[in-house]
């Protein structure tokens, strides 16, 4: 096996010392059996997978690049769907769960986690109105669980709304929530009280409501539904109409938050405050994981009288949290929500380029800030074209419930030339498929999803 040497990687090459030489070593020995027990003992499927097929090991990340086994780069234009927006392996980040791993690292549950409260302190004033409590967890799905549950408590009602094509996770309470039958159907029966309106229909929305109503849950904008934007005002009006009906808004931005759209959050573009609101994955800024529903001191009062009713044992932890609030520092400090909007407009003023001269193959760019669905015109011709984007050293991936749809979430921290690198190499890509030096499958007939 070829071992890329971790003078090549940006962010703490030179801090790294001999201590480390001996886990290099185990890491090297167990990479080298990646593929093998990938197949064996996590699933078999992975004998199929792009990676498997290319015996591509996960070996070193740092900044904007993640690096294999054999010492190929490969820009992250995927972004871990969403984790990396602070850069892999930031160095404020490492070096603040570096540091309390000599301090603490679990916590024992029974004394003040200072931590977690720091973090809700931090959180509380970057999040938009009156969210003021944080309760901690391990992932997104878990804080949509929480959140759930949560508008249940305070409002005694039990009917759920969602959207058509939403993702929010696969644990049964999110899957209920989650708008796409591939994903619910074998798990079913799930929740009752849960309907799906179409994404961006106010009107469908109002009919929906009844008196037994306890929440709406809406991403902002749909990421696994293939980045979909919805109309101007709608965001507006949904909050405008839940707060006539007295029905709760949780907001699930554990995809688009954290600077991902061009704002902190991406209910800050239309001056929504929602009552619940979702985050993880960037959270714990691409070095632990971490996630959290926040709410009003109003809503939080139906936690007071038993604060065990939800509770998690990993929940809030102090690696998990000094890494948090570190990512949130460095947000704030490298002025990241910023720079996604104007790298995010340099993104899709280029691929519009691309797609106004390949019309044939690109049918949509769309997105805000650094959260881009690329659409082709077929499934097969993105997964080509996602094929040789991993062979030329691009990280992309398609979203869930939409596969002709290419995500792009980088980290917030690419630069313009790394960005018209990603672009130029999809134009020879599309190029060669123009040239039919690149094979693309025919379509299937009854292929119409995006
Ligand atoms: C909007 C949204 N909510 C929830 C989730 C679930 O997060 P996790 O995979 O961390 O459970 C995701 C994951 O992609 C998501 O995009």
């Amino acid at each position: 096996m070829t071992v890329h040497k971790k003078s090549n990687v940006n962010y703490n090459g030179s801090t790294f010392d001999r201590a480390y030489e001996r886990a290099d070593n185990h890491y090297e020995k167990i990479a080298s059996k990646a593929l093998e027990n990938s197949i064996e003992h996590l699933n078999h499927a992975y004998g199929q997978k792009l990676c498997g097929a290319e015996g591509a090991v996960e070996f070193r990340d740092g900044g904007v690049y993640t690096y294999d086994n054999h010492g190929k780069r490969y820009l992250d234009c995927l972004g871990g769907y969403g984790i990396f927006n602070v850069g892999h392996r930031h160095p404020k980040v490492i070096a603040a769960v570096r540091n309390q791993l000599d301090q603490v690292c679990l916590h024992s549950q029974d004394l003040l986690n200072p931590w977690a409260a720091h973090l809700a302190e931090q959180l509380a004033k970057l999040a938009p109105g009156k969210l003021k409590y944080s309760f901690f967890c391990n992932s997104g799905t878990e804080a949509v669980e929480g959140a759930i549950k949560l508008a249940r408590l305070a409002t005694g009602k039990s009917e759920i709304i969602s959207t058509k094509n939403a993702y929010h996770g696969v644990t049964l309470g999110a899957l209920s929530a989650t708008g796409r039958a591939v994903f619910r159907e074998p798990f079913e029966p799930l929740l009752n009280g849960f309907t799906h309106v179409p994404f961006g229909d106010i009107k469908a929305l109002e009919e929906a409501i009844t008196k037994d109503t306890a929440a709406v849950i809406l991403e902002p904008i749909q990421g696994e539904g293939g980045i979909n934007v919805p109309p101007v005002g709608y965001l507006k009006k949904v909050r405008q109409l839940t707060k006539k009906k007295g029905v709760l808004l949780i907001l699930d931005e554990v995809q688009t938050g954290l600077g991902r759209t061009g704002r902190m959050f991406a209910c800050e573009h239309e001056g929504v405050e929602p009552d619940i609101l979702c985050l993880a994955k960037a959270l714990g800024g691409g070095v632990m994981p971490i996630g959290c529903f926040m709410s009003t001191s109003k809503i939080w009062r139906a936690l007071e009288s038993n604060p065990s009713i939800h509770n998690s044992t990993f929940g809030g932890n102090p690696l998990a949290c000094s890494a948090a609030s570190a990512c949130l520092d460095v947000l704030k400090e490298e002025h990241l929500p910023a720079r996604a909007a104007v790298m995010g407009n340099h993104f899709m003023r280029r691929l519009n380029q691309l797609r106004k001269r390949y019309p044939q193959y690109i049918s949509d760019v769309r997105g805000r800030g650094l959260l881009i669905g690329l659409e082709f015109t077929s499934k097969e011709l993105r997964e080509a074209a996602q094929v040789e984007l991993f062979h030329r050293g691009v990280l992309v991936a398609a979203t869930m419930n939409a596969n002709r749809t290419v995500r792009i979430e980088p980290p917030l921290i690419i630069t313009e030339s790394q960005i018209n690198f990603m672009v130029d190499t999809l134009e020879s890509i599309l190029d060669d498929v123009d040239n039919k030096k690149i094979k693309v499958k025919k379509p299937r007939k009854h292929s119409k999803k995006r």
